[in-house]
């Protein structure tokens, strides 16, 4: 995956990595695929594809309940990814990590659990307008309920966090502060040190809604002094159905349990129950075994690029993607902000979204395109929808170009 240069200077070879992602080689309506999608799922890697295979062909078991060897193996395997978590964001413990489905679970375990015992009537929560549905709804449910305040902290044009207006919503009546780390649709990477520094000198609790920003480069739980960190498995060239919440030892250990049922116990009597410690207690009925094994080896495989290269090499590409769409007459980009992630969403004067992303998959071109997820984003925007191209490690700039091309021929069609 990694060579080597005379230097023994790592050097990030992306035409011997796309060889790791069998799907990469496959033709859709008869052109070579090219997936920028990568910011909804990514691809996966055979090492990913071989361990899942290895999993249900020779250690196979349910996990935390037998005594007899192969649950065992998938124990310790299954045990084994979580301390590759910790590691990976750099978390003090591996208890610290719950598995979840998906970081949409994630959220709704910290607003269902945290939130129901920790905030009460009045007590403010800020997001901001770039956020996805699922940093969003799960607030809204809770204002609902118990009465919360839910606060946005904007945007500018360019789609960058305004620190200062967050200061200006941030005060003493704020409980917490739920933000994503980096935009699904715009790219921005938000400043989450100040971010995080000003929540907590005001009283304050963070969660960050990592899903985009674990993918592209590293985070440090320890010294950032996150409260509360969500992400999924499927963005991270893992399963789907495998998704991360990060909470600081503390705070987990005095929140309610969210789900309840087997494995999240100490002791159950028929007239009450006791609750395991953690993680277990966030862990109710017999967890995603073998995409959480599987999530272990997608982050061996991140881990043996290196982010930083990784990150690196996106960063060029989303560069190069930058000087190419520009030259497309009546294209507006999305969100340019200085230093943003690798995802490029944009309009075109002359075709819906829907309507771009039908054209150009003719020619094996995979985009998003819609609301992305982010609907109250688009109506800061004014617009309904945009095309998204998101790239990750194993895109080349020969699949920018392909997408030029592609949307060269929407505008002959739609003039
Ligand atoms: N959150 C995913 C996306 O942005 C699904 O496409």
């Amino acid at each position: 995956m990694t060579v080597m240069t005379a230097t023994n200077e790592p050097k990030f070879d992306v035409d011997a990595v796309r060889k790791d992602f069998p799907i990469l080689s496959r033709q859709v309506h008869g052109k070579k695929l090219v997936f920028l999608d990568s910011a909804a799922s990514a691809q996966k890697p055979r090492q990913v594809i071989d361990t899942l295979r290895s999993v249900y062909e020779d250690e196979y078991a349910n996990v935390h309940r037998g005594a007899y060897f192969l649950s065992e193996q998938a124990t310790s395997r299954y045990e084994g990814a979580r301390e590759k978590v910790r590691e990976f964001i750099g978390a003090a413990h591996a208890h610290e990590i719950i598995f979840t489905r998906n970081a949409t679970e994630s959220i709704n375990l910290v607003a269902r659990s945290y939130g129901k015992e920790f905030l009460k009537a009045g007590d403010e929560v800020i997001i901001s307008e770039l956020e996805h549905h699922s940093n969003i709804v799960p607030w809204q449910m809770l204002r609902d309920e118990i009465g919360i305040v839910l606060k946005t902290t904007p945007i500018s044009d360019a789609g960058e966090f305004l620190l200062d207006d967050f200061k200006a919503v941030l005060s003493d009546r704020t409980k917490l502060v739920a933000l994503a780390h980096m935009s699904n649709v715009l790219g921005t990477i938000l400043p989450v040190r100040e971010i995080i520094d000003l929540s907590h000198a005001a009283g304050a609790k963070v969660l960050l809604d990592g899903c985009q920003s674990v993918v592209h480069q590293p985070v440090d739980m320890v010294g950032l002094g996150c409260d509360f960190y969500a992400f999924s498995g499927h963005k991270l060239y893992g399963p789907s159905g495998i998704g991360v919440l990060y909470g600081r030892e503390e705070l987990l250990d005095a929140m309610p349990p969210f789900l309840g049922g087997g494995d999240m116990i100490s002791s159950v009597t028929l007239e009450q129950s006791k609750w395991a410690k953690l993680p277990h207690k966030f862990e109710a009925g017999t967890p995603a075994i073998a995409p959480t094994i599987g999530l272990g080896a997608a982050l061996d495989y991140v881990n043996a690029l290196g982010l930083e290269n990784i990150g690196a090499h996106e960063a060029e590409l989303l560069a190069y993607a930058n000087q190419q769409l520009a030259q497309i007459p009546g294209l507006t980009l999305i969100g340019t902000a200085p230093g943003k992630g690798s995802v490029i969403s944009f309009t075109l004067d002359c075709a819906h979204p829907h309507d771009i992303a039908t054209i150009v998959d003719r020619s094996g071109v995979a985009v998003r395109a819609g609301h992305h997820c982010a609907q109250p984003l688009m109506q800061r925007f004014g617009i309904p929808a945009a095309t998204r191209a998101s790239f990750g490690l194993y895109n080349r700039r020969d699949e920018v170009d392909a997408l030029v091309d592609a949307l060269g021929q929407v505008r002959e069609i739609f003039g």
